[in-house]
């Protein structure tokens, strides 16, 4: 009996989700998005989970291409885990809609709550904060992990209705059409060491070095990565991000981040 956990991470926290759960179902392998998408291989297994953080209140892009895509066995026990900071807006009902026009079901969708990694908008969470989110996510995954072994259908977390419906539905299209173009909004400082982690650490690989220095292409995800991983903080975006406290998850390595790529 196989469960396979397919995640997609840019500072860590879905990745500890994935491996948390992986470890309490025990029968479970953890494999990045970016590289099944890249792979296209049939998935033989009996059980499927789909872990990513919520982007606009809504599933990342490359998130979407994977459920657009994803070949899985009839029958297999299929469901989704989203990550957040706030709110899980309507992530798994989106994900439900996707892959229902392709015969396949949902069966189930879980939150786990986790720090918030959208620096454009505020500044990460202090440390004590952080670590009782942390305890709370490891009881979370233990009682969803209960879940995926009893095959329970019809779970979708996101609650309370109202606000979360109507944040996907104002701002999730709109805000999703922006985001290939948004990485004209980063900049470096003059703290740029020239490492090239920026480059290695973008999931989607939409990053190349020019004369040492980072240079967005048109494929950007958004997901922070590039932004949250600099050693030097010299990464920007726009005008809100210079001083503000940067965030990934202390339990996940830049290398674990960078085996994403294909
Ligand atoms: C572009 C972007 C949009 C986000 N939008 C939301 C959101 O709508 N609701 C929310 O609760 N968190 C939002 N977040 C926060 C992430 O969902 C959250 O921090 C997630 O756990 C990060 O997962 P990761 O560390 O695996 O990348 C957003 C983060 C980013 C980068």
């Amino acid at each position: 009996m196989v469960t396979t956990i397919y995640y997609f991470s840019a500072t860590g926290n879905s990745l500890v989700a994935a491996k948390d759960l992986a470890a309490e179902l025990k029968d479970a392998k953890v494999i990045p998005i970016t590289k099944a998408l890249k792979a296209g291989d049939e998935d033989s297994s009996d059980a499927i989970g789909i872990v990513f953080p919520v982007y606009m209140f809504g599933i990342p892009l490359v998130v979407a291409d994977f459920l657009k895509s994803i070949k899985v066995k009839p029958g297999a026990y299929i469901f989704t885990l989203a990550t957040f900071g706030g709110r899980p807006g309507r992530a798994h009902t989106q994900s439900f809609e996707i892959l229902k026009k392709r015969g396949i079901k949902l069966a189930a969708g879980f939150s786990v709550l986790m720090p918030g990694n959208y620096t454009p908008l505020y500044a990460a969470k202090p440390d004590e904060a952080q670590q009782e989110i942390f305890k709370k996510e490891k009881l979370r995954i233990k009682a969803i992990a209960r879940f995926v072994r009893e095959r329970k259908e019809g779970v979708m977390e996101q609650k309370p209705f109202l606000p979360n419906f109507l944040l996907y539905k104002l701002l999730y299209k709109s805000g999703t059409a922006q985001i290939p173009l948004s990485a004209k909004g980063f900049w470096l400082t003059d703290a740029c060491i020239k490492c090239g982690l920026c480059e290695k650490i973008c999931p989607v690989e939409n990053i190349i070095l020019r004369e040492g220095k980072p240079y967005w292409l048109g494929r950007c995800q958004h997901c922070m990565a590039c932004l949250q991983w600099c050693p030097v903080e010299a990464i920007q975006y726009k005008k809100t991000t210079v001083g503000r406290k940067r965030y990934h998850h202390p339990e996940i390595s830049k290398e674990e981040i960078i085996s994403q790529r294909g």
